[in-house]
């Protein structure tokens, strides 16, 4: 089989991946995916439901029963939730904190890497940014990235987005989400943060998004 029309871009929080993937996508006329967001949608879910987190077996039946849908309006990206729109809700730290819980399901992870993979298969192109989209969702993807940048910038990027969004938090609440989902994402033992190893490293530390956008063009092209 040959390689799929997929730009996978894989990095921790903070390190850019959203922005660089939404414009990069703008910019080539494809399907944006944002597969944190349907991790997110789903532990929104679970909070409301009240369901336990630490039951395994309630959080999978949960996310077979889940309608996830991302939907392009006007350019940017909505999120809803069995119908109902929820694009701004999954973005508070109450579900940031506990979509760790969710997220290291394998059962969970299954059904997620399932939706992402039909939702790619069906588009001629697709930018799809997570944590383990060339490793396990797409590891035939044609393009591969990872991005990555110092722990203090990304905390501060993360923390400018959440304060220009209105949420009162401080700079050491971010660092220390940053640095618990850090852990949690990197030792989970299905569909862990990892570097692929065919992916290119981007230390976006010192870039900025266009810097980004542009050199991710520039290689895409040259592989052309
Ligand atoms: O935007 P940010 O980097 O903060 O996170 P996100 O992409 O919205 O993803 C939120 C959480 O979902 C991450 O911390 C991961 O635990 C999880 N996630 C995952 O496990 N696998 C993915 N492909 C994407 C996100």
């Amino acid at each position: 089989m040959g390689k799929v029309n997929v730009i996978a871009i894989d990095g921790p929080a903070g390190s850019g991946k959203s922005t660089v993937a939404k414009r990069l996508a703008k910019r080539l006329g494809f399907l944006y995916i944002d597969t944190g967001a349907m991790y997110r949608a789903l532990t929104l879910k679970a909070i409301n439901e009240g369901v336990d987190f630490m039951d395994e077996k309630a959080l999978i039946e949960l996310s077979r029963k889940t309608d996830i849908e991302l939907k392009d309006e006007g350019g940017s990206l909505r999120v809803y939730l069995d119908k109902k729109e929820v694009s701004e809700p999954i973005r508070t730290m109450q579900v940031t904190g506990k979509v760790k819980y969710v997220a290291s399901i394998g059962g969970v992870r299954e059904n997620m890497v399932k939706l992402q993979r039909s939702l790619g298969a069906c588009s001629s192109g697709a930018v799809l940014e997570g944590r383990d989209i060339g490793t396990v969702v797409f590891p035939d993807a044609l393009h591969k990235f990872y991005l990555d940048a110092s722990f203090k910038t990304r905390a501060k990027r993360r923390f400018d987005e959440l304060k220009e969004k209105g949420f009162s938090i401080t700079l050491e609440e971010v660092e220390k989400d940053v640095r618990d989902r850090d852990a949690s994402d990197k030792k989970r033992s299905i569909g862990p943060l990892k570097k692929a190893e065919d992916a290119r490293v981007i230390d976006t530390t010192d870039m900025t998004v266009d810097e980004v956008v542009e050199y991710i063009l520039k290689k895409i092209n040259e592989k052309k």
